[in-house]
């Protein structure tokens, strides 16, 4: 028998990715940027190989899911692996998200790096994070990410065979120790419009989608450098700007994507409300393909923006995150506690 266990973290990107060039291969129209969240967004994921297993499995939070031969799937990066191994065993996945799944919380990004950490270590090989990153990505294009800790950006790449498409940390997840997230949870279902189906839709119809990439050329250098210098008001001004083009893209697609809902709408006055109370901005809200609001902020004013959310009767519930340090490998035994 072949086993790993790791745990992983979703990430939040602040310049998103939305729409693939391959999609064989994912690779993105543009480099994205994210900071890999702490325990509060994990999956935690089991692999095992064994001749005792009669087919490959994949449990997900106390489900099996359908694993459809040949089709392109998150689980991808798994075959890929075994056959780098040489290594060819039944699987079986054991993962369970501790957070909601397909809501807009990143949970292919966290599910897949940890499935990919577990399965290079059940097979025994020997990865660079830049392979790790590689890997991730043909499961999910968000997954490249969340193989470092921190502040991370997934580089596009140019050439056609996805060689130089991989992400690298820019900076480690004690770079800001006083960032925050604070989650403001609106709607746990699982979304209408998978991510995988909305950006290729986007991509196809969106008349507004080549400006936004046009748009986000300017905004990444900008971005980097408001993180390393950890200027706040920036960063945050950045991040709500950027969320914006890309749900604005998003209406733009026929048929149109709305994954913001009222609750996130009242989200976005609060955030815009207290900035100009305080005559500064404190907080910048950022979506992803979901109504929950990522409100990035610094330890200062986490408690007044929990405060102001108490308020809003759709927001269901609020999570803290701080910034991660990537995937762990931990025992075994603890997936099944
Ligand atoms: P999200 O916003 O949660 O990332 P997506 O639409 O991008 O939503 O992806 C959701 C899909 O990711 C799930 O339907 C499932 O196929 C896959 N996924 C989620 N969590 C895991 C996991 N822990 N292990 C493997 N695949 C996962
Ligand atoms: C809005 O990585 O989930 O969260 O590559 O098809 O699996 P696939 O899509 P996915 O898309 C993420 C979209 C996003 C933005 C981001 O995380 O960069
Ligand atoms: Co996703």
């Amino acid at each position: 028998m072949y086993i790993a266990t790791y745990t992983a973290s979703a990430n939040i990107a602040v310049v998103k990715y939305w729409g693939k060039r391959n999609e064989e291969l994912i690779l993105p129209y543009n480099n994205s940027l994210s900071f890999t969240m702490d325990d509060n967004l994990q999956t935690i994921t089991t692999v095992m190989f064994s001749e005792k297993f009669s087919q490959d499995e994949l449990w997900l939070n106390g489900k099996k899911m359908d694993l459809q031969k040949g089709k392109k799937s998150h689980v991808l990066p798994v075959d890929l692996l075994r056959k780098k191994a040489d290594i060819d065993l039944p699987v079986r996945i054991v993962s369970k998200n501790c957070f909601p799944t397909g809501a807009g919380f990143a949970s292919s990004a966290s599910g897949v790096a940890a499935l990919v950490c577990a399965t290079s270590k059940a097979l025994n090989l020997t990865l660079s994070g830049k392979e790790l990153s590689m890997l991730a990505r043909q499961g999910s294009g968000s997954a490249s990410r969340s193989v470092y800790g921190g502040f991370v950006e997934w580089l596009k790449g140019d050439l056609e065979d996805g060689t130089d498409s991989f992400a690298q940390q820019i900076a480690p997840h004690d770079h800001w120790p006083e960032l925050r997230n604070v989650i403001a949870v609106v709607e746990t279902e699982e979304k209408k419009v998978s991510s995988r189906h909305g950006m290729k839709t986007t991509t196809l119809t969106s008349a507004l989608y080549e400006k936004r990439l046009q748009y986000l050329e300017g905004v990444i250098p900008k971005m980097k450098e408001a993180v390393l210098q950890k200027d706040f008001a920036t960063f945050a001004e950045l991040t709500m700007r950027e969320s914006n083009s890309m749900h604005a893209s998003m209406l733009d697609t026929w048929p149109p994507i709305m994954y913001l809902s009222d609750g996130s709408r009242e989200v976005i006055y609060m955030v815009e409300d207290l900035n100009a109370e305080l005559g500064k901005t404190v907080a910048g809200y950022t979506f992803d393909a979901g109504p929950n609001a990522h409100i990035y902020t610094t330890e200062e004013y986490e408690s007044v923006i929990k405060e102001r959310l108490e308020k809003i009767a759709h927001v269901k519930n609020i999570e803290v995150c701080k910034v991660g340090q990537g995937p762990q490998q931990i025992s075994d035994e603890a997936q099944f506690l």
